[in-house]
């Protein structure tokens, strides 16, 4: 179980705000995971989730709180984009494995998955105060990896021939952030913006409690809904 403190109300980027999840949300949910090409870069299995899976899913790792799920809102209309969050948060190592769906795929290659992804690293780092984040992704996806190194991660090793694909065996990529690495872009940035290169300056660190209790920091197994990225 998570603890309430853990989940932000909101965060604002410049094209999405992040916002906890309703329960109207589960319609789109239903929608996106059933398209085959969202299970395709998501899904472990081939074929898109049954509702009941979907519907599992979304109770116990969405509303629920298993883990720090944010809805992805585009700012400008505040249509619902897709999904976002951290599970496995880990209090005693002070890591979480990150997962992102961009469920409108009219909304893919626009800059708010990359952005979704920097709020919750800053929100990681600068509230949870976090060590760790890591995630894994399908070799074939180009796009989440290109998305992922943009926003800071960096590739730190390989499950070989892990997922089977289109006919053929694929790596599954494993990537991670650390808080140091987190800290030298921001320091970078400023270095940029301070030579007058432009670019946004640090954001204030948050005076919201530090995650610090081991004993509640990892959430229940829950093995009978399904692992997606
Ligand atoms: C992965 C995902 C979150 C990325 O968000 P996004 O808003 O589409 O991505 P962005 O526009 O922020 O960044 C995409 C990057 O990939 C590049 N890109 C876009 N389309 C691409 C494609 N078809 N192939 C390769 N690269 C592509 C973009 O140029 C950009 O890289 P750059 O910033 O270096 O130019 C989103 O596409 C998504 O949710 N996809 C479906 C589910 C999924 O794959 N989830 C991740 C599972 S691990």
């Amino acid at each position: 179980m998570l603890k309430r403190s853990w989940f932000p109300d909101i965060l604002i980027g410049d094209r999405v705000v992040l916002r906890r999840h309703v329960s109207g949300n589960l319609a789109a949910f239903m929608r996106w995971y059933a398209d085959p090409e969202v299970s395709r870069l998501t899904r472990y299995q081939d074929g898109p989730m049954a509702r009941p899976e979907i519907e599992r899913f979304f109770q116990a790792r969405v509303l629920g709180s298993d883990s720090l799920a944010m809805a992805i809102h585009e700012r400008a209309t505040d249509r619902l984009l897709g999904t976002c969050a951290f599970s496995q948060l880990d209090g005693e190592n002070g890591s979480a494995l990150f997962h992102i769906t961009i469920g409108e795929k009219d909304a893919w290659g626009k800059g708010f998955g990359t952005e979704a992804t920097r709020l919750m690293v800053e929100h990681a780092f600068e509230r949870l105060q976090l060590h760790r984040i890591g995630l894994s992704v399908f070799a074939f996806n180009e796009r989440a990896i290109r998305s992922y190194r943009r926003a800071g991660f960096v590739i730190e090793g390989r499950a070989r021939e892990a997922i089977r694909r289109d006919g053929r065996w694929w790596d599954e990529v494993e990537m991670s952030i650390l808080d140091s690495d987190w800290r030298a872009q921001l320091a970078a940035a400023s270095a940029a913006a301070r030579a007058g290169a432009g670019g946004a300056g640090a954001a204030a660190p948050d005076e919201e409690a530090p995650l610090t209790d081991p004993a509640t920091g990892r959430p229940a197994d829950t093995p009978s809904i399904e692992r997606i990225h």
